[in-house]
């Protein structure tokens, strides 16, 4: 009898039973990436939860067969093959902000709610920024190295102060902003771009609004926080570099691919910029990439959300979320 309800499509079409009290029939979650032990323990309260991380894509597929819901981070690619390859799957959890590691589409036509965790790893995020444009202010990660490498080098490793300068934001959103009022305490001029925010909000934030090529013309540091979409793809190409100061240093910490990677490269093997900083990269991990011969550039591996603070937040979030739609109430981030 349970088979014959488990195989009917989607909760609200056919629903399950459940007993939350005598949880006789558990439903069944699948965490296919690492997710912090508050989020696990909520779930392992009411559900059935199986942690298996690192599936391929037909080893996913061949799995999610029995689960009423999937809980990723960014490791696991959510595809249209896995997605029809579900039947009982109601929801996937993202634990983090990003969903474009799932194919919403596909989902959406399954009728499978797909909700995130926006707000979690936010400020974990623009902390993560501002480590990055203070390491390329002072060359920490370089003359670290030079360091372990027995060196005492301290003519190469001149910087510069932040103080006074001008700070270029793309994408004004949650973290955008964090970050823009981080660098406000550190007594930076912030420019900012971003179509969807008002002169009025902006200017509450003490932001000067201005085109991407004015940001490029002035700027000292230029972060982007967009998501990546066919609009902020290269949002920063050869056009903008070529017009940028030669002591400019820019940062993403968002989306690979919203700064090209291939101009990137040529702009700092050249000296027309002074250096970057990445947390994130069109192919993760980045393999064969000009970018990796560039000693003006420094790298972390899509650590932006990896504070103890912040998985803590998403974890909970999802919990939240994934809960309520399995006891048949609504996402709030869906
Ligand atoms: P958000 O949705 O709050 O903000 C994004 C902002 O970008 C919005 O204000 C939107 O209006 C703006 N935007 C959209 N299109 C634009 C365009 N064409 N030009 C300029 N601005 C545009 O998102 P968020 O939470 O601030 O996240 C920002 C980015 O950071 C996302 O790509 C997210 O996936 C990424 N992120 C990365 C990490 C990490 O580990 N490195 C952690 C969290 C989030
Ligand atoms: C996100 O979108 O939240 C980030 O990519 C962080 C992550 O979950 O790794």
């Amino acid at each position: 009898g349970l088979n014959i309800l488990r195989t009917g499509g989607n909760w609200l079409k056919s629903p399950r039973p459940y007993h939350p009290f005598t949880g006789d029939i558990k439903m069944k979650i699948l965490v296919s990436d690492p997710l912090s032990e508050e989020g696990l323990a909520m779930l392992q309260k009411h559900f059935d939860v199986d942690v298996i991380t690192g599936l391929s894509e037909s080893e996913l597929s061949a799995k999610i067969v029995n689960y009423d819901a999937l809980v990723i981070r960014s490791g696991t690619q959510v595809t249209r093959k896995v997605i029809e390859s579900t039947s009982n799957l109601k929801i996937i959890g993202r634990a983090g902000v990003g969903i474009d590691n799932v194919d919403v589409e596909a989902a959406t036509e399954k009728g499978i709610i797909v909700t995130n965790a926006p707000e979690g790893n936010m400020l974990s995020a623009a902390e993560h920024t501002i480590a990055m444009m203070m390491s390329l202010a002072r060359n920490i990660p370089q003359a670290n190295a030079s360091m372990k490498a027995g060196k005492w080098e301290r003519k190469n490793f001149m910087g510069v102060e932040v103080n006074g300068k001008v700070l270029g934001v793309i994408g004004l959103g949650r973290i955008g902003t964090e970050v823009a009022r981080r660098a406000q305490g550190l007594n930076m001029t912030i420019m900012g771009y971003d179509p969807y925010i008002s002169k009025e909000k902006a200017q509450e934030l003490g932001i000067k609004l201005a085109t991407v090529k004015e940001i490029a013309e002035n700027a000292d540091f230029i972060t982007v926080h967009t998501p990546l979409t066919k609009e902020t793809r290269n949002i920063l190409d050869t056009e903008e570099f070529n017009v940028m100061k030669k002591t400019a240093r820019v940062i993403n910490c968002a989306r690979g691919g919203i700064i090209s990677e291939e101009a990137l490269a040529e702009a700092l093997k050249s000296g027309r910029i002074t250096g970057a900083a990445l947390d994130v990269f069109i192919n993760e991990p980045p393999k064969d990439s000009p970018l990796l011969e560039c000693d003006n550039l420094i790298m972390t591996p899509h650590l932006g959300a990896s504070t103890e603070e912040a998985q803590v937040n998403v974890a909970i979030t999802i919990a939240e979320e994934v809960t309520s739609v399995l006891n048949g109430g609504t996402a709030k981030n869906a």
